[in-house]
């Protein structure tokens, strides 16, 4: 794990529609977060392994740790390998029962589970594009009157993830923030859609990256920036916005 100092900044960033989507502002600002000593949290609704493969196929660096499956997974990143936080995965348990969940969710026509691999004992997945605003509400409904501490999460127009309320991408951050020594006021997070909402709620300063769906774009807080630019190059302007970079940073827009 790398150390920190006091005044160390993180950046969180989800990856499709954010972080990724336009590759010469991707590597720019993974040179620029080197050069400025930030470190780099990937968050995202993929599970590690798609995380990894994409690591790869771009040539990019470890991030320092990844928030997987929504915020239902924690790897830091030790000897060079990611590695799994047992604590975590306690922390959330609390209060969940993913048999009672899926048994909820399959009485509901609407909900298509989505591929095993997208499904863990943290995270039951599906795709929602018919009878949204009678099934949200009423699946949350049955949720609570059924006494699980779960939380649902409506992203792009077409996935819902329904997972323990003790998770989520903004607890996850929290947690990997103070395992770095980093207060909150020194993370940063960028987002493009429902399921980083949590993030924006909760007062980080954050980006809203240009072409954000509907349920992120409407977050209104003075802590969330809009930027213009879309993916990397929305991240690049959110953090000249918030301090982190310097406007004489941004030079240079050739390929590794
Ligand atoms: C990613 C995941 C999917 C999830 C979605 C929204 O696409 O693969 O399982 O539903 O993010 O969080
Ligand atoms: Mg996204």
């Amino acid at each position: 794990m790398n150390s920190a100092t006091g005044d160390r900044k993180l950046l969180c960033t989800d990856l499709d529609g954010t972080f990724l989507g336009d590759d010469e502002s991707m590597y720019q600002l993974v040179r620029l977060i080197d050069t400025r000593h930030i470190l780099l949290v990937f968050s995202s609704g993929r599970h590690l392994q798609s995380i990894m493969e994409m690591e790869r196929d771009k040539g990019i660096r470890h991030a320092d740790a990844y928030i997987c499956m929504v915020g239902t997974a924690i790897y830091f990143v030790s000897e060079g390998e990611p590695a799994k936080d047992a604590e975590w995965s306690r922390i959330i348990s609390r209060g969940w029962d993913i048999a009672h969940v899926r048994e909820i969710a399959a009485r509901f026509n609407e909900l298509v589970p989505q591929d095993d691999e997208w499904q863990s004992e943290f995270k039951a997945s599906f795709h929602l594009t018919r009878n949204r605003d009678w099934a949200i509400p009423e699946l949350r409904r049955r949720l609570r009157e059924a006494g699980i501490q779960a939380t649902v999460i409506y992203s792009g127009g077409q996935f819902l993830d329904i997972i323990p309320t003790a998770a989520g991408k903004a607890d996850a951050v929290f947690y990997v923030a103070r395992r770095f020594g980093i207060p909150p006021g020194n993370i940063v997070v960028a987002g493009d859609s429902g399921n980083d909402l949590d993030m924006f709620k909760a007062g980080l300063k954050g980006i809203i990256v240009g072409g954000a769906r509907p349920g992120l774009a409407s977050f209104e807080g003075a802590n969330a920036y809009e930027a213009e630019g879309h993916c990397a190059a929305g991240i690049i302007e959110g953090l000249r916005h918030h301090g982190l970079i310097g406007p004489g940073d941004v030079v240079g827009l050739s390929l590794p």
